[in-house]
């Protein structure tokens, strides 16, 4: 199959190697001239395990380029993707469909060969019979079928997600558009992934529910453990405890800082105003929402008062800034609400994280930046861990416990158990930790 996908971003590039690693050829065009020279050099913009080794693997056997002619990539392609940026809309939350509209436009104006035009960004129900429209209204002479084809990969283990999904959902309504897209995903049909075909409104809803499901289940379990704090409960025994029911499963419910993240905040917003707009409120969501938000504050107050109820003055080693580990991304983190409020209250911050860079930097200002953990840690009054890197997971505690001016130390992760951290002769306070700290 020859491919076109267009936007090399997260979505556009991670499918895009991928599909190039089924055997298609595939050629990603990119409008950012920075990133498609990085790409055409061979360089990844992002960072993501696993990417640059297939990157490069497809690229020397002829299968994957880059290139800024839309019109030349789609000549003779069987599909054409697109997966441009959909992000939240400023003031109201909706999905700006800005990017996805005018490319539909431009595919109208440039295509000149039948294919099947599929969508893999994420847009609210209704985006793609809009796609559709435009495509027709611009170019009525030649065929295209469109379909929905959103994508579940999560950023750090996006090949692997990507490679062996748990499904593939393909919203398309032509016929001949599902042979091709059944060929494509072909490679799949090895392991027995199931193919889930919808109708186009069906496969878009699908992505918000899922992502919303997710979010509910973090949000749930967070609640929770402010109740195990209050009551002496343990919020990893009661997700464990949960999680054993096979109906409800033990993945998501890792209690913490509150969710972050490319697509959470953002998706769990649009569908709250595709709700609201339809006449179909998602109330359930909508609260989601608010609980996340003000689950960041109330980690802020977390950390005051583990560290005697006023930190001015005080120095705070954090460990990890991103808004998950295996990532740089900085999307939403818990740590751009947490630092600033910190260092609003006084505090001064010394954080380190193995990947976060110049981004970080910027969206932080203020923070002094640490080479590892017991750099950050030296002299500090607290240390507080906001991302679970693996880095952070195997800390020499009796050592941190002899840098730490005070022996303060705050598991947003509840990566260390209890008792471990107090044999070193620290204070712990972790998340639903209700006998312990
Ligand atoms: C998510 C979805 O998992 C993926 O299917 C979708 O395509 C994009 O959004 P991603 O944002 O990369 O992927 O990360 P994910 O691992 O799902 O974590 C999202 C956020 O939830 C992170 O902030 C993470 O720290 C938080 N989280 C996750 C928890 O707080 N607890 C958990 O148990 C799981």
């Amino acid at each position: 199959m020859k491919i076109t996908m267009i936007g090399a971003g997260y979505v556009g590039l991670v499918s895009g190697v991928c599909f190039s690693d089924f055997g298609h050829e595939v050629i990603c065009v990119e409008k950012d001239r920075n990133k498609l020279a990085q790409l055409q050099a061979g360089e990844v913009p992002i960072y993501e395990p696993g990417l640059k080794s297939l990157m490069t693997r497809n690229i020397a056997e002829g299968r994957l380029t880059f290139s800024d002619d839309l019109e030349t990539a789609m000549d003779g392609s069987d599909a054409v993707f697109i997966a441009v940026g959909t992000p939240s809309r400023r003031g109201d939350g909706f999905a700006d469909l800005t990017y996805v509209y005018d490319t539909a436009r431009e595919i109208g104006q440039k295509l000149k060969t039948p294919t099947v035009v599929v969508t893999k960004s994420t847009v609210p129900v209704g985006t793609n019979r809009e796609v559709q429209r435009i495509i027709a209204a611009c170019n009525p002479a030649t065929e295209f079928a469109v379909a929905s084809n959103p994508e579940f990969l999560r950023e750090g283990s996006a090949i692997e997600d990507f490679m062996r999904p748990n499904r593939v959902v393909v919203g398309v309504e032509d016929p001949q558009a599902e042979t091709v897209l059944r060929q494509i995903y072909r490679p799949l049909s090895l392991r027995e992934t199931p193919l889930l075909v919808t109708g186009l409104e069906t496969a878009e809803i699908i992505k918000y529910a899922a992502n919303a499901f997710l979010a509910t289940k973090i949000t749930f379990i967070n609640e929770i453990a402010d109740l195990c704090e209050k009551t002496g409960g343990d919020v990893q025994q009661v997700a464990k405890g949960i999680g054993l029911d096979a109906r409800i499963g033990g993945k998501f419910l890792h209690a913490g800082p509150g969710y972050g993240g490319s697509c959470f905040p953002k998706d769990t917003q649009a569908l709250v105003q595709t709700g609201q707009q339809h006449g179909a409120p998602q109330r359930i969501v909508e609260t989601v929402v608010a609980v996340n938000a003000a689950r960041k504050s109330a980690m802020t107050e977390k950390i005051i008062a583990a560290c005697g109820g006023d930190v001015a003055g005080k120095r705070i080693a954090v460990l990890g800034v991103t808004f998950k580990p295996n990532t740089d991304d900085m999307r939403d983190a818990p740590s751009l609400v947490i630092l600033p409020e910190l260092m609003a209250a006084g505090a001064e911050i010394t954080a380190t994280d193995p990947e976060a860079g110049a981004e970080a930097v910027q969206l932080l200002p203020g923070v002094d930046w640490a080479k590892d953990a017991y750099a950050a840690a030296e002299g500090a009054d607290a240390l507080v861990i906001i991302t679970e890197w693996n880095t952070f997971r195997g800390l020499d505690l009796p050592r941190i416990a002899g840098l730490l001016k005070s022996p303060v130390f705050i598991d947003l992760r509840n990566i260390y158990p209890v008792d471990e951290v107090q044999d070193a002769g620290l204070i712990h306070t972790g998340i639903g930790k209700g006998g312990a700290g």
